[in-house]
C-alpha cells in the first residue's frame, strides 16, 4: 500500500518536478545553429529543422512573393513545385510536393530552412538552396558570391507561402 507523503517530502518531489519542466521548457534539448556566410545576414537553425527568426526585420511582402515564385530567374518554384492558387501560371512541375496546403503542413520556420538551404533537412535534395554562397558550383562568375535570393526576398515568399491552405 503506497504510504501517504509528508508536507517536506511533497515539497521536494514537486521542486524536482518544476525544475525538470523548466528545462524542457528553456528547450534543453533544442540545438541551435548560427550560420553566418560572407555578405550574408546571419541566422539560426534549431534542431536541422527550421529558421524560426526571419531574416530581416521587415515583413514579407505576399504579393511580392507570388511574383519571386513565378519568375524563372528568381524563384522559379513552379518548375518542381504545383501550386493551384497560381494555376494561370504554366508549367507546373511534379519534381516536389504540391504547395497547395503548405501552409497547414508546415511552421514558417520549417518554410524558411526550406528555402534558404535544403540540404540541411535532405543533403540529397535537388532542391537549390536558394540563401547560399558557399557550397554552390556556378559556372557564371556574375553570380559569383551572390545568393538566388536576397534575405528580403526569402521573406516575401514566405509571406506568400503562409496564404496557401487548400481549405479556405
Ligand atoms: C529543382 C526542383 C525544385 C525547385 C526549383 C524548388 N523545389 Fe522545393 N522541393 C523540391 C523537392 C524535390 C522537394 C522535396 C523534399 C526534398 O527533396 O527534400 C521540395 C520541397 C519543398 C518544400 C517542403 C514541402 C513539403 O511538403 O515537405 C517547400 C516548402 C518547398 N520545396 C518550397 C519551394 C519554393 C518556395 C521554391 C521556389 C523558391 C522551390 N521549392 C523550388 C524541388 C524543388
Amino acid at each position: 500500500m503506497a504510504r501517504k507523503r509528508t508536507g517536506p517530502q511533497r515539497m521536494a518531489l514537486l521542486a524536482t518536478a518544476a525544475a525538470g519542466m523548466a528545462l524542457l521548457a528553456q528547450g534543453a534539448s533544442a540545438e541551435v545553429r548560427k550560420v553566418q556566410e560572407k555578405g550574408l545576414k546571419p541566422y539560426e537553425i534549431v534542431d536541422d529543422i527550421s529558421i524560426p527568426k526571419p531574416l530581416t526585420d521587415k515583413p514579407g511582402d505576399a504579393k511580392r512573393g507570388a511574383e519571386l515564385v513565378v519568375v524563372r530567374k528568381k524563384g522559379n518554384c513552379l518548375a518542381c513545385h504545383k501550386i493551384q492558387q497560381l494555376d494561370e501560371f504554366p508549367f507546373h512541375g511534379e519534381i516536389g510536393p504540391e504547395l497547395t496546403d503548405v501552409a497547414n503542413n508546415m511552421s514558417e520556420g520549417e518554410m524558411r530552412l526550406r528555402l534558404v538551404n535544403p540540404k540541411v533537412v535532405n543533403p540529397d535534395t535537388i532542391m537549390p538552396a536558394y540563401y547560399r554562397v558557399a557550397g554552390l558550383h556556378r559556372v557564371l562568375k556574375k553570380f559569383q558570391g551572390k545568393p538566388i535570393l536576397s534575405a528580403q526576398e526569402i521573406e516575401d515568399i514566405i509571406a506568400f507561402l503562409k496564404t496557401l491552405k487548400a481549405t479556405q
